[in-house]
């Protein structure tokens, strides 16, 4: 079993319904067959009309961007799992660091979302990834490590593979500056080697992880060429269809 590379588009908090719509059919009309996955994670609003529109398919498919770990409830503003799996997403990203930064959420919350997406059928893409001042005091590993042991690594096996990681330093997200093709590598590498020491190489081997920082149609190819870098969480250069799909483009032939 070959592991799965996916190219997901984090739209963040951009694009109006028309303007989502646009996108999306953009995308769709320059994706060709492939046995990688494109995953579109638009904000809420979009997910309904988007599953109508990629229904079918098979190598395109759609993600939320955060959901609440309740069932339901008086919890204004929030979305739940089993809304987001009503609606044929089958993705949520989770953890990532502006939602750590600005929301405040980390640790126990996280697991506790992770555990929802999973009881409801759907895949995490768990972000970790440190910011500036950790990355030169060298303190890299430490705070990925903590970050996947306190959202994830309370999981059985089992639950594990199917899970999607997503590598993305913090100094590298919208700020033009991407991390190395190196230095991603060898993040992925300590990554893939902490699952490994968890649960096994097997699962270790098996699981997606992908990068995400700056990354573009210029410096993907470069990115997904390095062993343990399966893809790419894309914020910015997802916005427009030919940069995505030049992203999603970008696989190695051969791997
Ligand atoms: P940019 O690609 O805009 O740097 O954003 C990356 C990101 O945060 C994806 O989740």
């Amino acid at each position: 079993m070959k592991r799965q590379r996916i190219v997901a588009g984090n739209w963040k908090m951009n694009k109006t319904f028309d303007e989502g719509r646009d996108l999306a059919i953009s995308i769709i009309q320059q994706l060709g067959p492939s046995e990688n996955l494109a995953v579109l994670c638009p904000p809420f609003i979009h997910l309904n009309y988007l599953s109508v529109l990629t229904n079918g398919i098979a190598n395109l498919k759609l993600g939320a961007q955060n959901c609440h770990f309740e069932e339901s409830g008086a919890f204004t503003g929030e979305i739940s799992a089993a809304m987001l799996k009503s609606v044929e997403a089958e993705f949520v990203i989770l953890g990532h660091s502006e939602r750590r930064e600005y929301f405040k959420e980390a640790g126990e919350l996280l697991a506790k979302k992770v555990d929802s997406t999973l009881k409801h059928g759907l895949r995490p893409i768990f972000c970790c990834g440190e910011k500036l001042d950790a990355r030169e005091a060298g303190n890299q590993e430490e705070i990925v490590k903590q970050q996947l042991e306190e959202g994830l690594f309370h999981l059985e096996e089992s639950q594990f593979s199917n899970v999607v990681i997503a590598y993305e330093p913090v100094w590298a997200i919208g700020t033009g500056k991407t991390a190395s093709p190196e230095q991603a590598q060898e993040m992925h590498r300590y990554i893939r080697n902490l699952i490994s020491l968890k649960y096994s190489s097997h699962t270790a081997n098996l699981t997606t992880i992908l990068y995400g920082g700056s990354c573009n149609p210029k410096n993907a190819k470069e990115l997904f060429s390095q062993p343990d870098v399966d893809g790419g969480l894309i914020g910015g250069a997802s916005l427009h269809a030919t940069d995505f799909i030049s992203i999603f483009n970008s696989f190695p032939v051969s791997g």
